[in-house]
């Protein structure tokens, strides 16, 4: 595949990362991401697997290294396998560097192998409790032992699992050394993330349940040696060793520490918006574009606008004892 000139954005950030969500449906009802009664988009709205595969085979003669799935939960889409197949391709060629995803667990017993062969080699597991009645409550439908068994067959089948939690007050404040003990003994690196204000937050409280990183980062220096790592995956997280254990541990602060000055990625919709900032509203119908032509050069160009305007960062803050920067749309329709 020719390559086009690289995707560059106004703050001179080169955009190589591509988050594509593939469905807002899901069958968990995390508190966090999820109203209890959402209401699905209906599925003629949805892009189908032949322009998901149009899409990202554009994104990625512009230039796109890393592809990451996402949803809702992204195994929950109807022939999912065969996008993922499809996306084989762009790693052979060595156009794409990485095919990942980040799931719920909930379908990885029926799919690890089949993600394997496809050519992915890592996911991203979100768990945030490894207690079942807690695990329970927080995702209102999952079952944690599901999800285990998702993991032990993710492994099985060759695939580097990272755990991603959503640091939470009141919530897991008290599994810190659990999670960390537990993705020592099945060496798997995991990941802390501060607790974002999106979607409709109803008489929820982020601000209740926000449990900075820097206070978690401190409890977990109380145990052990924290060592910085400069190595990084391409996405936001920051790593430190653990010296005692060699394990990797990964925070996520949107919070605390703000990440926007060295974004690299944008995120399509299944629906073919294009949100140029996770916390922002601004967005690009890639959808029209598309389905205008059957040559990709009206995309092309659609794309190229919507770099244009890639804000510099998101407005999320809780600083002033109130939530800044809210974002009403649901994680689910981004993609986290
Ligand atoms: P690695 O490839 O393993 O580094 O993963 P990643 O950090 O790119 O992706 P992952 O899906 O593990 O991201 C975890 C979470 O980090 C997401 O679900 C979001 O909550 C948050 N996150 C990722 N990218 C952004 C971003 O651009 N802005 C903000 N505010 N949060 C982000
Ligand atoms: N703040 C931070 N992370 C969130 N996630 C979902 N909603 C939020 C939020 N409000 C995370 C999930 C998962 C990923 C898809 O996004 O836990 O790891
Ligand atoms: Fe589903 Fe993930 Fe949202 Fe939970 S965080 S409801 S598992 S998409």
């Amino acid at each position: 595949m020719e390559r086009d000139a690289p995707l560059i954005d106004p703050f001179a950030r080169a955009i190589t990362y591509l988050r594509v969500s593939v469905t807002d449906r899901c069958d968990f009802r995390c508190v966090y991401c999820m109203s209890e009664n959402m209401t699905f988009l209906p599925k003629k709205e949805l892009l189908t697997l032949e322009e998901l595969d149009r899409m990202c085979s554009t994104f990625v003669r512009l230039g796109v290294e890393k592809l990451r799935i996402t949803g809702g939960e992204p195994l929950v889409r109807r022939g999912i396998m065969t996008f993922f197949r499809a996306m084989t391709r762009h790693l052979d060629s060595g156009a794409l560097k990485e095919l990942t995803l980040t799931t719920n667990g909930s379908q990885l017993a029926r799919f690890a192998g089949e993600l394997f062969d496809a050519g992915v080699r890592r996911v991203n597991v979100s768990l945030d409790t490894l207690d079942e009645k807690k695990f329970a409550d927080i995702t209102r439908w999952g079952r944690l032992p599901q999800v285990l068994k998702g993991i032990d067959a993710a492994q099985a089948a060759g695939l580097r699992v990272k755990i991603n939690a959503v640091a939470l007050k009141d919530f897991n404040e008290d599994e810190l050394f659990t999670l960390q003990e537990w993705c020592r003994t099945r060496d798997m690196d995991l990941t802390f993330i501060e607790v974002m204000p999106m979607g409709d937050l109803g008489n929820e409280d982020r601000l209740d349940q926000y449990w900075s990183l820097k206070d978690l980062r401190a409890r977990l220096a109380e145990r052990f040696t924290l060592i910085d790592l400069a190595e990084r995956t391409g996405g936001p997280a920051r790593y430190v060793q653990l010296q005692e254990t060699g394990q990797k541990i990964g925070f996520i602060t949107p919070l605390t520490h703000n990440f926007c000055e060295s974004c690299n990625r944008v995120r399509l919709t299944c629906t073919g918006e294009l949100y140029m900032c996770l916390g922002q509203e601004d967005m690009a119908d890639l959808r029209a574009p598309l389905r205008a032509s059957r040559d990709d050069a009206p995309l092309e160009d659609a794309i190229r606008a919507a770099i244009e305007r890639k804000p510099k960062g998101h407005d999320f803050d809780y600083s002033r004892q109130k939530v800044g920067g809210q974002v009403s749309r649901h994680m689910s329709h981004t993609g986290g």
